[in-house]
């Protein structure tokens, strides 16, 4: 006979950084990291639109790299750092970046911008003057439906001439 779904043999206790604070839990072993964010986090900036590493939606950065977190296991960040949409801004500002996006007309329905975002910060945090191309390959694994991309990468080209401006790299 099968296990039941949800057998407590596949618990399994996780410690990670999720937006600068330590979080603990005891979670199903085939979880999702992004289903750990949204269900057991309420962290629910982070969409999921294809589940099957295609979309890009679910887009978050894991020690300093844009992952997709639908394809990744909860158990696989153990220890590491993530960072959602929620961590961008510092609470009171928006980040640079998502003032660009507004100013530039970025979204649309807004679904593939998180994901967008944090792809974008992780370049600026590898490559602060990113190229035209390099913006374009930062966010090749990102689908925008509604055909933004090319104001997504005016914002992202103008918000890293911006903050070079102010030492942000
Ligand atoms: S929801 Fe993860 S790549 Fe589409
Ligand atoms: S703004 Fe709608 S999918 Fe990108």
């Amino acid at each position: 006979m099968d296990a039941p779904e949800h057998s407590h043999n596949n618990k399994k206790h996780i410690a990670l950084t999720v937006n600068g604070e330590k979080v603990e839990a005891d979670i199903d072993a085939r979880m999702t990291l992004a289903e750990f964010l949204r269900e057991g986090l309420d962290l629910t900036g982070t969409k999921v639109g294809c589940n099957r590493g295609e979309c890009g939606s679910c887009t978050v950065i894991l020690d300093g790299v844009a992952v997709y977190s639908c394809t990744m296991l909860a158990v696989e960040a153990e220890g590491k750092e993530v960072l959602t949409i929620e961590g961008m801004g510092d609470g009171k500002a928006l980040h640079p970046l998502q003032q660009a996006f507004i100013e530039h007309d970025a979204l649309q329905c807004g679904y593939c911008t998180p994901g967008m975002l944090l792809s974008i910060v992780a370049l600026l945090q590898q490559n602060p003057q990113p190229t035209y191309d390099d913006v374009r390959r930062a966010i090749d694994g990102n689908l925008c439906r509604c055909g933004s991309y090319l104001n997504i990468i005016d914002a992202a080209l103008d918000a890293s001439a911006k903050m070079a401006r102010k030492g942000r790299g």
